[in-house]
């Protein structure tokens, strides 16, 4: 969503700002604005649009001054134009604001401002708070920090927010309540941002600001203290990836980058944490909740979107292996839901972003309730990994594409290994079994790595159906979730409809559907499922669907029936979901490719949901 970037030091702001937002393009966004103080002077730019809109704007133009904020906007309160695009001055121009969250109290704030005779140019909440500072700043004769921390103490809601006083022109101010900031520490120099992407090419110490923390940063120094005025000692992390890392490395699209990275991201997940030769499994960010989870009688699986998804395939993983009763649940409506929940219960939230308002919320609802909160997240330093009990990085390295995939693979095997070292302390896996499945994700990469040799076969199933209106994904067991995947990625950068159905619930209502314009994307391996699937297929065919059917390598029988096959190598179930979303990924990719689709920013969509 919404993205922040900030500098202070002596080089020239401008370009640092540009290419930080650029960093941030990732996330989603409508408009974008700098603001800047050069040679004392304020100057702001800010349009509808791209980035690249904005340098437009200033072509042949030169911004000196060494200050400077911007901000890329995702709009909910206010059509995205320019006047509603960040930064937001107030209306004595003393105060300029870029802003993610939401003001919730901002209609009663914007009441008593005019009633004071303020006006108004545009409908976000945002000019509201500028403006609202300013005035404490000028009728309480403050200092800006002041002005703020009085502000933010009366509001109501999420912000993550950079600011600058005109009448204060060497400090760069910033804030967070629910809405991540970070600052990096260079050499005499500050940046600020949303995350460490606009970051991580000028340092790698950052400071996370915590909730109710202001920091005050000058060419000398950062100060951070709290909404009640006391010190806070900032703590430096060090980002753990590098600015290559964020580059598409030759790819056409960072989500194929991140599709073709997954052999690496699935080795990264586990490195360190299986043992091939002592046959264990090493989770030492959970190792002291480990007891807590083994004498669970219910895990609650909590997320939204593809790590919901996981989520679904940890509930298969979990039931079998560990037979502990799991629950998964859609954060948005578990937060809401006053859920009944114990000391004895755990909760799993499961992030890749660490960042999304509702799983947040819900772990913290889950805290207040009592229970251990674990996480699996992939951003490191992410506020659901800073506020859980303990938990699992995914290690998947930076997701820059909306679409999630390699860290929804990541997240499988997080889930995997956990399950299997619960299941083993619990004694409810076999040692045998324990070893197949050991050995059996240990070979993943080199299986993925196969699957992702037969994309140009894929790319060809995919031209079939690059002018498809509707699309119907169908799996079983494992890879019913799978489905589920399959029809969001096809959906969210396509914009083909298309829905994800256990394959025997067909039967119940979306046979109805089926015409010879509708592609079935069937997950047909040689698993348990595999003849009743076969039937599913069949019932298609019968009614004249087109089917391209998912199927284990040197299948020969559902190669006769289906109108495409794509094969991938034969793996244990329990681990198939990880080389099964894979074509899936591919084929999405491509048809939004073949749509002429902006894959990796696609329309509406915001990579981390920062606000519910
Ligand atoms: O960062 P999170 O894993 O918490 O994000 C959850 C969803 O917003 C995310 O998975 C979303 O559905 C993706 N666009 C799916 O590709």
């Amino acid at each position: 969503m919404c993205g922040i970037v900030g500098y202070i030091g002596d080089r020239t702001a401008w370009p640092i700002i540009i290419k930080g937002l650029q960093r941030l393009e990732y996330r989603g966004y409508d408009s974008a604005g700098i603001a800047v103080i050069d040679e004392g002077k304020l100057r702001l730019n800010k349009c509808r649009g791209r980035v690249s809109d904005l340098q437009n704007q200033v072509k042949g133009q030169s911004i000196s001054g060494s200050l400077g904020i911007g901000h890329t906007r995702w709009a909910t309160h206010g059509e995205p134009n320019d006047i509603n695009a960040h930064p937001h001055v107030s209306m004595n121009g003393k105060i300029v604001v870029v802003h993610n969250g939401i003001i919730e109290n901002y209609r009663t704030i914007r009441k008593s401002l005019q009633d004071a005779g303020y006006t108004f140019k545009g409908e976000t909440d945002t000019e509201v708070l500028a403006d609202f500072i300013e005035y404490i700043y000028m009728t309480q004769h403050v200092s800006a920090e002041q002005a703020i921390k009085v502000a933010l103490n009366k509001v109501i809601g999420a912000y993550g927010l950079g600011i600058i006083c005109t009448d204060e022109p060497d400090k760069l101010f910033g804030a967070r309540k629910g809405s991540p900031l970070a600052v990096g520490v260079g050499q005499g120099e500050y940046f600020m941002a949303s995350d460490a992407t606009p970051i991580v090419e000028y340092t790698d110490k950052l400071v996370y600001l915590e909730d109710e923390q202001v920091v005050v940063l000058t060419r000398q120094g950062m100060e951070i203290s709290d909404l009640k005025d006391v010190h806070v000692d900032p703590v430096i992390t060090k980002i753990e990836f590098s600015a290559d890392s964020i580059d598409k490395g030759g790819y056409e699209h960072f989500m194929l980058k991140e599709i073709h990275e997954q052999p690496n991201s699935l080795a990264d997940t586990m490195r360190g944490r299986i043992v091939e030769q002592t046959q264990s499994i090493n989770l030492g960010g959970i190792s002291e909740v480990m007891p807590k989870l083994v004498s669970a009688n219910r895990i609650i699986i909590v997320a939204c979107g593809t790590s919901y998804h996981a989520g679904l395939v940890g509930e298969y993983l979990f039931e079998q292996f560990a037979r502990i009763n799991v629950e998964v649940e859609y954060a948005s409506e578990f937060r809401y839901r006053d859920p009944i929940i114990s000391e004895e219960d755990v909760v799993l939230v499961i992030s890749q972003s660490g960042e999304t308002a509702d799983t947040l919320a819900a772990l913290r609802m889950a805290k207040e309730k009592g229970a251990t909160v674990i996480g699996i997240c992939n951003v490191v330093g992410s506020s659901i990994a800073r506020e859980t009990h303990a938990g699992i990085y995914t290690h998947a390295g930076p997701e820059i594409g909306v679409a999630s995939t390699k860290a929804f693979t990541s997240q499988v095997v997080a889930l995997t290994m956990m399950a299997l070292a619960i299941g083993r302390k619990r004694g409810k896996i076999e040692d045998a079994r324990y070893s197949e499945l050991i050995s059996g994700l240990l070979q993943l990469p080199e299986l993925v790595e196969r699957v992702l040799k037969g994309d140009e076969h894929i790319k060809e199933v995919s031209r079939a159906y690059q002018l498809a209106q509707n699309a119907i994904y169908l799996g079983r067991g494992y890879l019913f979730p799978v489905a589920l995947e399959g029809a969001l990625k096809l959906k969210e950068i396509s914009y083909i409809h298309a829905e994800g159905y256990p394959a025997a619930e067909m039967k119940h209502g979306p046979i109805a559907l089926i015409d010879n314009c509708m592609p079935v994307f069937v997950l047909a391996t040689r698993d348990k499922y595999y003849d009743k699937v076969v039937n599913n297929i069949q019932e298609v065919k019968a009614r004249k669907g087109q089917v391209v059917a998912i199927v284990t390598e040197g299948d020969t029988e559902i190669a006769r029936l289906a109108d495409y096959v794509i094969e991938i190598p034969e793996c244990d179930e329990a681990l198939l979901p990880m080389l099964a979303v894979v074509p899936l990924q591919l084929i999405s990719y491509h048809i939004a490719v073949m749509r002429r689709c902006d894959v990796d920013q696609p329309r509406n969509l915001a990579k981390s949901v920062t606000v519910e």
